[in-house]
């Protein structure tokens, strides 16, 4: 019983959640007249003491005592004598591990959220430099039209955008307070629970005590969201993959983000990459246990909600490993322009150049100047030679209006810079989108002091 019953081994990482909100409850009993100022000085003298011993590593663990509340408890009694037993008034453990569970939640997302801007700083200025860097933009992962590297770059910086906003969103729906809602039906005592909420951060105390006791919605948006954050990042670190490797080489990670193989002297294995891309699976893993663990639970609490910490605590902590491993491999990579401007033009690329020019020089609808773009790809490819190198008699063969102007869109170059319409390629238009970032993100600042 002892061993299944006990979570003091993982919830220990809620003492100082757990001592915040025991801090805040006392002050309010005190408020309240529900106990005296006397009592209420020595339990918090009583619970920094503990703090202190817990920070320092002096916390002596007993699985009998079940979880941090009962610990931290516990130890009051030894250090404060009696008045410790009267800082259980008006509470359960059921608010009181709802409430402190929230706050570590809340924690947790107010770091990943500064560890998403600094990915996103990184990744801007790093688009910034590769702002006119022409690659090979892919769907079905065919060579399809040529893109920029930063255009590429700040696809991410989107993505990361959104993560972001979920996380604010989620942050807005978890910041109310469970405290006071006591074992599951509230409390006789002349508590004031929109006291406690304030000082604890929360905006409003939750309306329902038994949704209070029962509510791990807050862990399940945060898991969806940490899961998709790190599909997200996981799509990086697949491209990663592919660009580093020997039929790529789009880009270099030195040896900072890579290993090297025991036996293959000329191997650079992408690890960090790959674990990026391997650490979605338990972190989508723990969305579903959570959610297994949820579905079916009869109001209120039951101790199946206990198995709620374990993923959520391993999704934090993959998911900010991701991140900072993500932020380092961006910062660290060097792009091979020579051969990502090669590889741009492979493929007939440009193709979709040459019917867009038939459209816009020769008012051809644009089915049919789709036609005569492929009609010329399958000439080139016949010869086995790229589309620039066909001489302007044998494009005239298929289609006698085109001109030698034509020439000018086929090379990657001019189709990227062609590329202005909004939300395109064009290094100009780039160049705006990492303007129009640097903006936001700046603003951001204030908001984030202000909390
Ligand atoms: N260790 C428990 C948990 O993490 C704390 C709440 C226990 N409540 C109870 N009624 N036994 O969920």
């Amino acid at each position: 019983m002892t061993e299944i019953n006990a979570s003091i081994r993982f919830d220990q990482r809620l003492y100082r959640q757990d001592i915040r909100g025991s801090m805040a409850h006392c002050r309010m009993l005190v408020r309240q007249g529900l106990i005296s100022p006397a009592e209420g000085k020595k339990i918090q003298a009583g619970l920094q003491t503990i703090l202190r011993e817990i920070e320092a590593g002096r916390f002596k663990i007993d699985l009998k005592l079940e979880d941090i509340h009962m610990h931290v408890e516990a130890r009051l009694a030894e250090l404060i004598g009696k008045p410790a037993g009267r800082l259980h008034t008006a509470r359960s453990r059921n608010d009181q591990v709802a409430t402190d569970f929230r706050l570590w939640v809340r924690d947790a997302i107010d770091r990943i959220d500064a560890g998403l801007l600094d990915l996103q700083k990184t990744l801007l200025r790093r688009a910034e430099e590769y702002a006119a860097t022409v690659m090979p933009g892919f769907t079905h992962l065919q060579a399809a039209q040529p893109v920029t590297f930063g255009h590429h770059l700040m696809a991410y910086v989107e993505m990361v955008g959104r993560d972001r906003s979920r996380l604010n969103d989620a942050r807005a729906r978890l910041n109310e307070s469970p405290l006071g809602a006591a074992a599951l039906a509230g409390t006789s005592l002349p508590i004031d629970r929109t006291s406690t909420a304030m000082e604890l951060g929360f905006d409003r105390p939750m309306a329902n005590s038994l949704d209070a006791v029962a509510d791990r919605d807050y862990a399940l948006e945060f898991l969806s969201i940490a899961s998709i954050c790190a599909v997200h990042l996981s799509r990086l670190a697949e491209e990663i993959v592919i660009w580093t490797s020997a039929q790529f080489r789009f880009i270099t990670l030195s040896d900072a983000f890579t290993t090297g193989s025991s036996i293959m002297p000329q191997k650079r294995n992408p690890d960090a990459a790959e674990l990026v891309r391997g650490k979605v699976g338990r972190i989508i893993g723990s969305l579903n246990a959570l959610l297994i663990t949820m579905k079916g639970l009869p109001m209120t609490y039951g101790k199946d909600m206990q198995e709620d910490k374990e993923p959520t605590f391993d999704a934090v902590d993959s998911l900010e490993l991701c991140i900072a491993a993500t932020a380092g491999m961006v910062a660290d990579l060097k792009a091979n322009s020579a051969r990502m401007q090669e590889a741009a033009g492979e493929g007939y690329t440009t193709a979709t150049d040459l019917a867009d020019w038939c459209v816009r020089k020769i008012d051809m609808p644009f089915r049919q100047a789709h036609h005569v773009a492929g009609s010329l790809v399958k000439l080139a490819e016949s010869q086995d030679k790229p589309l620039e190198a066909l001489t302007l008699k044998e494009m005239q063969s298929v289609e006698p209006r085109i001109s030698k102007d034509i020439f000018a869109v086929l090379g990657v170059q001019n189709s990227v810079k062609s590329r202005v319409s909004y939300g395109g390629t064009a290094p100009a238009n780039v160049a705006k989108q990492i303007a129009r970032w640097r903006k936001l993100l700046a603003k951001e600042k204030g908001k984030a002091d202000a909390r």
